[in-house]
């Protein structure tokens, strides 16, 4: 069979399984452009429409069923419908969600947070970990009075203007820091406001930091690239960068808004650095839209609303007693022992992913870390933006059909996260589906040619 026969051929399988999701799709065309609300969650030819989720399996609306390795981009850290998470919701949304006043939850899940996170002095919440990074930009620009920010090549930091720079640029990416704005529409001027530096490249940063320490407010990285792949940093890269931001006066922003199920407090206490604000969102939410920043108290002052000159901070939402009561009975379930259990069944899914490959003869590299896993098709090691991005990643568009086909539910771009309604055979499902699957689409995952099927 050829590779376009292959390919032609899972998708109608994907086709034949899932006939009301088409039907539906086609119907969501009229009203939503593309037939889309959430970028990152569209795929060709079009998305599977879930009904249901509870724990960690996902229902469609033609009845088939997956385990969920998504996790809503790894921010159900506890599955769907969580009894304690969904009594909290419950009991929460009888007595008001959003209540156009503070609730005493705010406090409760600020100083939850800051007893996990030794860096956080003080914290403040927001509605995504777009918003987060947005006020964390912010915060460090009115601090510093500088107006230039640097980030990692490759990183993702949602969907705020600044941090929308050589997320993947592509190919022939501008050099140095000199990025690339990731599409049309952005607010001009963004390639002189944001530099770009490689992942895990603690010279050249250094030497960008120092070259610029004048106009930069802040540095923002993630302790592992997510979108791009699930890149772990380098610890003396975060450390150098730590050292580097400090003797400089720059700020470091450190976006755990994946990373923060890593550790109970959070990667960075894995890292052992202390940023200067960090953003979160995600899993702190329990489910329910949420982000929110925080860090040094000095530098959190200037949302203080009984100052003169004071950034603002406003949204309907912030803090809304619904999220809060949510995200407040997900972290109480995340204990020290939640975490080291699920980061195991993470090294398990890593280890049974990574000799899946090898036994098959097919190029790949599994990276992550605790659980969270990431399938590279590449010879070499990933380390980078670059490194990933000189995989084969087009077959992930036919492995992702021919995985749902055989119930498991990944990120179409190829991660994989374990959350705490799984154990070992949801795992061992996983990495023998994986297996079968990859069997099936060797071809494709071998042929250099491949891209041109994109
Ligand atoms: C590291 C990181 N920062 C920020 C964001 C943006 O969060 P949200 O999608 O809630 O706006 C994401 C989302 O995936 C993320 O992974």
């Amino acid at each position: 069979m050829s590779t376009e026969q292959l390919s032609a051929a899972i998708e109608s399988a994907y086709r034949r399984r899932t006939p009301r999701s088409e039907a539906l799709y086609r119907r969501a065309l009229q009203s939503l452009p593309g037939g889309d609300s959430r970028t990152s969650v569209f795929y060709q030819p079009y998305p599977a429409f879930m009904s249901r989720g509870q724990g960690c399996r996902l229902e469609d609306i033609d009845g088939n069923t997956y385990i969920d390795f998504l996790g809503n981009y790894t921010s159900l850290v506890h599955g769907h419908a969580h009894p304690g998470i969904l009594a909290a919701i419950q009991t929460q949304a009888a007595l008001g969600t959003a209540h156009g006043a503070p609730v005493e939850l705010q406090v409760l899940l600020a100083e939850a947070l800051t007893k996990r996170v030794k860096s956080l002095a003080q914290v403040r919440f927001a509605n995504s970990g777009t918003e987060a990074v947005l006020n964390a930009i912010r915060a460090a620009r009115a601090f510093t009075g500088r107006p230039r920010i640097l980030k990692m090549e490759g990183g993702y930091h949602g969907t705020y203007d600044a941090a929308e720079v050589s997320v993947d640029p592509g190919a022939d990416p501008p050099a140095f820091p000199l990025g690339r704005p990731e599409g049309p529409g952005l607010s001009p001027g963004l390639t002189g406001e944001v530099l770009i530096t490689p992942f895990n490249d603690l010279d050249r940063a250094r030497d960008v930091v120092r070259r610029h320490r004048a106009e930069l407010a802040a540095v923002i990285v993630e302790p592992m690239l997510g979108a791009a792949g699930m890149i772990p940093a380098e610890p003396e890269f975060l450390g150098g960068l730590r050292e580097i931001t400090r003797e400089c006066g720059v700020l470091l922003i450190c976006d755990e808004v994946l990373t923060f199920r890593l550790a109970f407090g959070g990667a960075q206490e894995l890292f052992g650095i202390e940023p200067d604000l960090t953003t979160l969102g995600k899993i702190i939410g329990g489910g329910l839209p949420v982000g929110a920043f925080g860090g040094r108290a000095d530098i959190m002052a200037c949302f203080d609303p009984r100052r003169s000159g004071f950034v603002g901070q406003a949204g309907t939402f912030n803090a809304n007693a619904l999220t809060l009561a949510a995200g407040l009975a997900a972290l109480e379930l995340l204990t020290h022992d939640a975490i080291t259990r699920i980061n195991r069944l993470g090294d398990t899914l890593r280890a049974g992913l990574q000799d899946t490959l090898s036994r098959l003869g097919i190029p790949g590299q599994v990276t992550g870390a605790g659980s969270l896993a990431h399938v590279h098709f590449c010879e070499g090691p990933v380390r980078d933006y670059r490194s990933a991005a000189a995989g084969q990643r087009t077959v992930w568009r036919w492995l992702h059909l021919v995985l749902l086909h055989r119930g498991i539910f990944v990120a179409p771009r190829g991660s994989f996260v374990v959350s705490t309604p799984m154990a070992e055979p949801e795992i061992r499902a996983a990495i023998a589906q994986f297996g079968d699957a990859l069997a099936e689409v060797q071809p494709l995952a071998v042929a250099p040619a491949l891209t041109a099927l994109a």
